[in-house]
């Protein structure tokens, strides 16, 4: 392989996964008593939910011989039983249980990773040191407001680094040419004062009706997008990642509308977006990530991006303080 080769591969430069919130199932996809396989950030892991109605996601191997925990493995009360020996985990990891051992070795843990319920889904933090959480999961006021529509689903596995696709929602040039605007918009990036949640604002027409689109990115793969096409005429777009590979992402969306334009314009509105959504995919599933782009001067917003992005990436050994 040349190097020119090597600079042009897949995955050669590829990050890892930035720190945040993502989602691992909607909510209603997890019953009381039910156990899920879940891959994400290239591991294997278990999703149940205990008979409390807990839900807990952990490394899916067990320490013992390495069964799959998610693979006929049961929910007994606050526990999952190995289907293999039969070994209980609890939902902080610690082996409770061994049916024909009185002792328990000490380091018999399954490693657990902080999980939370809110807004109708399932989500995990990520952090490559397994931290505690550094910021609070964002809630979604929509979602099950009465002035906004039930929400709908609907989800698309790309295959894209999850940073690439975040990169989206800085880039109002490709507005033009992958979404068909008539123009590249007028848009602004702007980084709220804890320097992470990160706001784009576009004035886009399109079809001759002037919409304003505002995308707020809390972390890479979890950003909202609000366009408002007149005073009480809105549609809001949640995105939320499950990144499985560094070059596979899925990528759950959850849209509502205003109940003022529910019947008048609510169903067109959807699957609209629905069908934009299908514009970026040819190019996330061809395009390779670029670690140092070569930018032009009017690259202001991805410029941008690129430096935000990187507090995702922190560790225990930098230095730089995470705001
Ligand atoms: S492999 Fe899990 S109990 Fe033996
Ligand atoms: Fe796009």
């Amino acid at each position: 392989m040349t190097i020119v080769e090597a600079c042009e591969s897949k995955t050669n430069t590829t990050p890892e996964f930035p720190m945040g919130w993502y989602s691992v199932a909607r909510s209603h996809e997890l019953l009381v008593g039910e156990v899920k396989s879940v891959q994400a950030f290239d591991r294997e892991l278990v999703l149940y939910r205990t008979r409390t109605g807990v839900p807990v996601v952990q490394d899916a191997f067990c320490p013992h011989l390495g069964a799959n925990l998610a693979v006929k493995g049961r929910v007994v009360a606050e526990s999952i039983r190995c289907p293999f020996h039969g070994w209980r985990f609890g939902a902080d990891g610690m082996c409770e249980h061994i049916p024909y051992s009185e002792e328990i070795p000490s380091r018999a843990r399954l490693r657990t990773w902080h999980c939370e319920e809110k807004n109708g889904e399932v989500y995990m933090w990520f952090h490559r040191e397994n931290t505690v959480p550094q910021w609070e999961l964002p809630s979604l006021p929509e979602l099950g407001h009465p002035d906004w529509t039930s929400p709908r689903y609907t989800e698309f596995l790309v295959p894209a680094h999850v940073q690439d696709i975040a990169e989206n929602s800085c880039d109002p040039v490709h507005f033009q040419f992958v979404h068909k605007m008539e123009d590249v918009p007028p848009s602004e990036v702007t980084i709220d004062a804890d320097g992470r949640t990160l706001h784009l604002h576009s004035d886009a027409e399109q079809s001759g009706v002037a919409t304003h689109l505002h995308a707020t990115v809390y972390n890479p793969g979890f950003a909202m997008v609000r366009n408002t096409y007149a005073p009480g005429a809105e549609m809001v777009m949640y995105n939320s990642a499950q990144p499985i590979s560094k070059n596979q992402t899925l990528m759950r969306w959850t849209l509502t509308v205003s109940r003022a334009i529910e019947d008048l314009a609510g169903d067109d509105v959807m699957e609209g977006i629905i069908a934009g959504l299908q514009d970026d995919y040819p190019i996330w599933a061809n395009k390779v990530h670029k670690h140092r782009p070569l930018f032009c001067k009017e690259d202001k917003s991805l410029v941008m991006f690129r430096k935000w992005v990187r507090q995702f990436y922190a560790t225990s050994s930098d230095k730089r303080e995470i705001a």
